[in-house]
């Protein structure tokens, strides 16, 4: 697929067959992702892949860590994510400078773009989620982040059960000004 059908095929999906998928696919696409741009080569993110039982026992542990009468409400908050098959987190340092924090959630959000158009690629879909609960030190920690790490997005994956038509863009054309 050219790039250009890639990008217009690309298309957050939500519904995913009970496949399975492996994790070597995932850090063997990670691995052309990492090749966006980033200042200075900081290269500022890591990885955490939840599936199989890992994710099970993360859900629980998350889910337990609340008292009984939230339980319910938290479980159905966590389920939208972590119902897919596999999940992805991309994870950022913190970084003292605000300026550096920027460009690096930039660069994190230039390689989330990539995983998403070579999932696509590979026949595999995903959806980039950021729940308020990702910013929680409770789901860090669970996680085994520290708190100087910011989690970026999860990105639900598995192979697409239904696949959304795209939704349509603005034309680029409205929206720039030329200066010629
Ligand atoms: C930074 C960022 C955060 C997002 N967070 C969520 C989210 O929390 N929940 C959600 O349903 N979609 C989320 N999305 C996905 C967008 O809603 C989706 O990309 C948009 O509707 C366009 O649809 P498409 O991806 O199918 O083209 C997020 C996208 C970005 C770029």
């Amino acid at each position: 697929m050219s790039i250009k059908n890639t990008l217009k095929n690309r298309v957050s999906t939500t519904k995913f067959t009970k496949d399975n998928v492996n994790p070597k696919t995932i850090i063997d696409l990670l691995d052309f992702a990492v090749y966006a741009p980033n200042h200075k080569m900081r290269e500022p993110w890591r990885f955490i892949i939840l599936e199989g039982e890992g994710k099970t026992t993360f859900v629980s542990k998350y889910i337990s860590s609340f008292k009984e009468i939230e339980q319910s409400d938290q479980q159905a908050l966590i389920h939208k994510a972590f119902q897919a098959p596999l999940v992805l987190a991309i994870v950022m340092p913190k970084n003292p400078d605000f300026r550096d924090e920027l460009e690096d959630l930039q660069a994190c959000a230039a390689l989330i773009e990539n995983f998403l158009l070579l999932l696509t690629e590979e026949g595999l879909s995903g959806a980039w989620k950021t729940p308020m609960y990702i910013e929680s030190d409770r789901f860090k920690d669970i996680l085994g982040l520290s708190s100087q790490e910011i989690v970026v997005g999860l990105i639900m994956v598995g192979y697409p059960e239904q696949i959304p038509n795209p939704k349509s863009r603005k034309s680029a054309r409205d929206l720039t000004t030329i200066y010629s």
